[in-house]
């Protein structure tokens, strides 16, 4: 092996910089040459990259974002994007790939991985959805910012005596509204894939409210059939009765934002490295993620094969704190 390419793709998330800088360093540290790609499999299909030194990671790992850019690639999706990316890559003379990202991206390197061209992926979604990785990077930092979200409304919350209904990122996942549910103390949770009865919680609302709470948060994944829109909307018929006045704040992409947390960038790091070496030692087609408290490898194949639960016990554990 003599040249390898890293890329980001899909939504960027903090830690995604110190990942670059860890393939970068310990792929010149085994006396490899490391082509960062721009923009994702977009660059990639374009061919657009630059062999990076030690120096050019430097200053990058406390950045939020991804300093290569990252993208969603449509064209990537067909068989002829993937063909033209490897063809790419060959006449490049590159010998191996890492990927950096979420779900949509393993799918991308293990279509690659497919057709005959050797990629490593690394775990790195906020929405933390990926199977092979019970963490992935950017999800700490991420929960974190929607933690303080939730802390400052609920001071406003408690001035005003109201409900905030507070929808956080992660797609059809619900773990960053779960875990920011317990660590926030919210009054409720609303997840995708769990039943959710919007009458039900209007009712635990009223009783709050009678049991002289001076607030309610109410954390609602994205994903939810119940999104914070709809639940609005599902409320305006219980308004006389609700005691709290109601507000919605969708946090969005302000979650993604912000300076990686130090779990983040030792993660990172972690699994920046680890890549390179499972490529040194000719073992592409894995994930790079965490299980336990172990790094592990997982084959790109059980990845895309299989969905990621949350365990029940921690919305039984969010439920039981909220009463
Ligand atoms: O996958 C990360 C994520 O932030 C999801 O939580 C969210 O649904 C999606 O990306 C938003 O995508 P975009 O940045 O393309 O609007």
């Amino acid at each position: 092996m003599r040249r390898i390419a890293v890329l980001t793709s899909g939504g960027d998330a903090p830690g995604m910089n110190a990942a670059i800088r860890a393939v970068v360093r310990s792929g010149i540290d085994n006396g490899l040459e490391v082509f960062g790609v721009r923009n994702g499999y977009a660059g990639l299909i374009a061919g657009d990259w630059k062999a990076l030194s030690r120096r050019d990671v430097g200053g990058i790992m406390q950045c939020g974002g991804t300093t290569l850019g990252s993208a969603r690639c449509l064209e990537f999706k067909t068989d002829k994007g993937r063909q033209k990316a490897i063809r790419q890559l060959r006449q490049a003379g590159v010998n191996a790939l890492v990927v950096i990202g979420g779900n949509g991206s393993q799918t991308g390197s293990h279509a690659l991985h497919q057709l005959g061209f050797p990629v490593m992926g690394l775990a790195s979604t906020i929405d933390n959805d990926l199977f092979g990785s019970d963490i992935s990077i950017g999800v700490d930092t991420a929960m974190n910012v929607a933690l303080e979200s939730i802390d400052r409304l609920r001071n406003t919350a408690s001035s005003h005596h109201r409900a905030f209904l507070v929808e956080v990122m992660g797609r059809e996942c619900g773990y960053l509204a779960l875990m920011a549910a317990i660590a926030g103390g919210a009054e409720a949770v609303v997840l995708p894939n769990s039943e959710t009865d919007p009458d039900q919680l209007a009712a635990e609302l009223i009783n709050s409210y009678e049991r002289g709470k001076s607030h309610a948060m109410v954390i609602v994944a994205e994903g939810s059939h119940y999104n914070a829109a709809r639940l609005m909307q599902h409320f305006q018929k219980h308004h006389e009765r609700l005691g709290f006045q109601l507000r919605v704040t969708i946090l969005g992409h302000v979650q993604r934002g912000g300076n990686p947390s130090a779990f983040d960038r030792i993660l990172a790091t972690e699994l920046g490295a680890t890549a390179v070496q499972a490529l040194m030692l000719n073992q592409p087609g894995h994930l790079v993620g965490r299980l336990g408290h172990e790094i592990a490898l997982t084959p790109l194949e059980d990845v895309v094969s299989n969905t990621k639960q949350l365990d029940p016990k921690l919305l039984d554990l969010a439920q039981l704190m909220a009463k």
